[in-house]
């Protein structure tokens, strides 16, 4: 066992089950919490971690352990906000990887600092927003993200890189194609005094309007959001849940097209490009009799067809079995492939 490094606290045998948000059990041979990434090569140079990519957990609240990870874990700590720029509107301001993301979207507001009040309430660590550019009612991450500082455990290289090297897209990045290459140590945010509100997603508008208020801050349409979130997805502190556990489909238009010709009522949004239509795998799921579904204890949410469920003693295994069901039974019906967007640990898809 290795001598201990000032700042990380190292367990062995480490239980995960209050490290994911679906609450399924699962052990790490090794996990280090880190507080300051000054101490981050030694971590890795650690006979435990030496030579391997660890398995960097944040929330574990967009993972599905169907199995106990094979690397050893790592769980970044440090609580870091600071502000880089200031010029009186534009503020950039760094947050380390460990900082909650909600707490951070609220410290945000709090200092009247525009921009990411449509991502109030997402679960999970600042660090782990670019992995899959995290994304809600009409906004995406990537259009505050200024740098990622990023090290590639491979060579110890601290990694600067802007929005662009990170090749964002609907929950895609460099990060999600690379995923043992990068830490994600910190990231920088480029927010605005002038809000820009981004009231067009269905029901943001609507829910404002019923809350008595005509001219909304930011503030308010964090509220706004909050307040649907909390109606339409379960809150995995009660009923274990990762989100959305598929991607929507990004289909060709003609495929769009053709469904649709079958399929009047089907929502179809644009998709990454001109030439590519999102479909709703939530729309899919329902049509195909999931929704309130339960196996035992992996079940389907009865409020929201693309939010699998563990009613509390659901295995990772016995979720990512029904998983497959759900996408076996949309598959055969409209012919549409859908993924998972939680990381798989453990098994394949
Ligand atoms: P984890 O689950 O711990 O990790 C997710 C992935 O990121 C893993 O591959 C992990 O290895 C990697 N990772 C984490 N931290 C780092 C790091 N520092 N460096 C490198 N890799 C890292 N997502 C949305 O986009 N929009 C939503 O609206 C949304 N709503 C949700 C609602 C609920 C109720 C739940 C439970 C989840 C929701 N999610 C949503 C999914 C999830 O909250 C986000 O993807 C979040 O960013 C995951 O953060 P985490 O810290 O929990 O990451
Ligand atoms: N729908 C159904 N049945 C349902 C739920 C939804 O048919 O049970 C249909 C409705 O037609 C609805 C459409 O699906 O209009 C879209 O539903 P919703 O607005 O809830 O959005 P979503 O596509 O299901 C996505 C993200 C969420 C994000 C919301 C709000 C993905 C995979 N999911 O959900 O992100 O919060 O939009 O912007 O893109 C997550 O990633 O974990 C997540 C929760």
């Amino acid at each position: 066992m290795s001598e201990p490094v000032p700042g990380v606290r190292l367990l062995h045998d480490a239980p995960l089950k209050s490290r994911n948000t679906f609450g399924v059990q699962a052990r790490a041979a090794v996990l280090a919490e880190v507080a300051d990434t000054a101490a981050l090569a030694t971590v890795l140079a650690l006979p435990e971690f030496a030579g391997r990519a660890p398995l960097v957990l944040g929330g574990g609240s967009n993972l599905l352990f169907a199995g106990d990870p094979d690397a050893p874990v790592l769980a970044l700590t440090g609580q870091g906000v600071r502000v880089l720029a200031d010029d009186g509107d534009r503020v950039v301001v760094r947050a380390d990887a460990g900082v909650t993301w909600h707490g951070f979207v609220m410290h945000t507001l709090a200092q009247g600092w525009c921009g990411l009040e449509n991502l109030a309430l997402i679960p999970g660590t600042v660090g782990a927003a670019p992995i899959q550019n995290i994304g809600a009612y009409g906004v995406e991450v990537r259009e505050f993200v200024h740098t990622v500082e990023a090290c590639e455990p491979a060579t110890g290289t601290i990694h600067r890189l802007d929005a662009a090297a990170c090749a964002f897209a609907y929950r895609d990045s460099v990060f999600k194609h690379q995923p043992d290459r990068f830490i994600v140590t910190a990231v920088e945010f480029a927010l605005s005094r002038t809000p820009a509100l981004k009231l067009d997603y269905a029901g943001i508008a609507d829910e404002v309007a019923a809350m008595g208020i005509t001219q909304p801050t930011a503030q308010n349409v964090a509220d706004a959001v909050i307040a649907i979130r909390r109606r339409k997805l379960p809150d995995p502190a009660v009923l274990g849940n990762a989100g959305s556990f598929f991607k929507n489909p990004i289909v060709a238009q003609a495929q769009a097209d053709a469904l649709l010709a079958q399929h009047p009522d089907m929502p179809v949004f644009r998709g990454n490009d001109a030439a590519t239509r999102k479909l709703s795998a939530a729309w899919f799921i329902d049509r195909c009799g999931w929704k309130g579904h339960r196996d035992g204890d992996a079940g389907v949410a009865p409020t929201h067809a693309l939010v699998l469920v563990n009613h509390g003693g659901a295995s990772g295994r016995q979720l990512l079995d029904l998983a497959h069901r759900i996408a076996d039974s949309v598959h055969e019906r409209f012919g549409v492939a859908i993924e998972p967007e939680p990381r798989v640990i453990g098994a394949s898809w």
